[in-house]
């Protein structure tokens, strides 16, 4: 069950371009058990409609502070929705919003229940550079963190001025990963003291200047663990397959970005002596094309079939468990088909792990891409331990924990 199940979320929106990603943001909260009352500002309803929000949450939308029909409903309402939600998610809060929020101005129905609410808040900002570069907006949010209000940073990037620059809303699972560490069992243990490398996605290795093999891996598992790093302080240093994801940014985090197992396992070779924990996620190609062609390979009618000889690349949860240090953890991932329990202590064995996380595609949610992960651990020491289906940010979680209890 998700930790999400059943909480009570307040999504509040107001008026920006970035609306159109609260629609994401909402469909992943359903998902994920969550009972969700989405409160418009005046100006969000010119960006996405009511009953988007509404079909999605299967609940009425509210916006307007005095209803004409029945001024009494709606003006009680925000005390008793303030009280109702255990969280509030504004995103995206518009400057106009955030100015309002923390000085207190009450004219639309989200500052209203804000100002009734006891749970957290968690603001998303969204805006142009312009105002994101305006010192008002520095205090607003000074202010709004003094009150113990979650403000969560902006994405850099393409603004809808076209300018390029931070101001953009963070992506909806990236604001999804805030929500849970919101829920998530308290736990004061900080990992400051950890300095953590994980290789995430896939690796692509080149066949010709224009194609390559690869796989569907995503990176979304070990994105999702490096954040959870992040939320408990720990240092790390993700060394990254190419994805689609946006590139996470953290005084704590070191990102590397790279495309061949090779250079993945450089990257892994030259930060192994500062790292002392290791989650291994990547989908490592097993082989790469002998030679990488100079010129485009044509296709030649009188052969129909092409051989492309292929050889290993290097193992590199193999390597690191070979050489690990004293008090260095290791842990692999093993995505199997069959056999998975004996594949998976092989696994442990062969490449000197202390842990392997295992999926199966007879997992009954198990497809490339997905957003939750069904799992099975195995160490030297503990008996097997299932963690059922779950959001990947929940089971990074877990799946951390996990490893901290397992190492000492
Ligand atoms: N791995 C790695 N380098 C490789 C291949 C795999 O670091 N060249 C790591 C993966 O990141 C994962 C673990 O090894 O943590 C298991 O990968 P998997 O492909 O399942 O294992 P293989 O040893 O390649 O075995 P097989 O493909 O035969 O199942």
């Amino acid at each position: 069950m998700s930790i999400l199940q059943g909480k009570k979320i307040i999504l509040g929106v107001s008026g920006s371009i970035a609306a159109y990603k609260s629609v994401e943001l909402l469909r992943l909260l359903m998902k994920e058990g969550a009972e969700v009352q989405v409160l418009l500002t005046p100006a969000a309803k010119y960006f996405v409609g009511e009953l988007t929000f509404s079909t999605l949450s299967k609940k009425p939308v509210f916006s307007a502070i005095f209803d004409e029909k029945n001024t009494q409903h709606y003006w009680a309402n925000h005390v008793a929705l303030g009280k109702w939600a255990d969280l509030i998610v504004i995103a995206p809060a518009t400057n106009n919003t955030i100015a309002k929020l923390s000085s207190g101005i009450c004219d639309n129905l989200l500052h209203a229940v804000y100002l009734s609410a006891t749970c957290p808040v968690i603001i998303a900002p969204a805006m142009d550079i312009d105002m994101h570069e305006h010192p008002s907006l520095r205090q607003n949010i000074q202010n709004l963190k003094k009150f113990g209000n979650i403000v969560l940073p902006t994405n850099s990037g393409e603004l809808a001025s076209g300018w390029v620059g931070y101001g953009r809303m963070l992506e909806p699972h990236q604001i999804l990963e805030h929500i849970i560490h919101i829920f998530m069992p308290k736990w004061h243990q900080s990992l400051s003291h950890r300095t953590v490398l994980i290789t995430a996605g896939p690796t692509q290795e080149p066949i010709d200047p224009v194609r390559y093999i690869s796989n569907y891996s995503t990176g979304k598992m070990g994105y999702a663990i490096a954040n959870a790093y992040l939320k408990q302080e720990a240092k790390v240093i993700l060394i990254s397959g190419p994805t689609v994801l946006p590139e996470p940014s953290h005084n704590n985090l070191t990102v590397v970005k790279i495309k061949t197992a090779e250079e993945m396992f450089e990257a892994t070779r030259q930060y192994f002596s500062i790292a002392d924990t290791f989650v291994m996620t990547a989908a490592v190609a097993d082989y790469k094309p002998k030679q990488k062609l100079a010129l485009k390979l044509k296709k030649h009618q009188d052969n129909p079939s092409l051989h492309v000889e292929l050889i290993q690349n290097p193992d590199i949860l193999k390597w690191v468990g070979h050489h690990k240090k004293k008090g260095d953890f290791v842990v692999g991932f093993a995505l199997e088909t069959h056999n998975e329990e004996q594949h998976a202590l092989e696994k442990l064995t062969s490449k000197k792990a202390d842990m392997i996380v295992m999926n199966s595609t007879q997992f009954p949610n198990a497809t490339f891409g997905a957003d939750t992960n069904e799992v099975i651990v195995y160490t030297h020491t503990h008996p097997k331990y299932h963690i059922p289906n779950k959001s990947k940010q929940e089971l990074a979680y877990h799946l951390i924990h996990y490893i901290e209890t397992v190492r000492t």
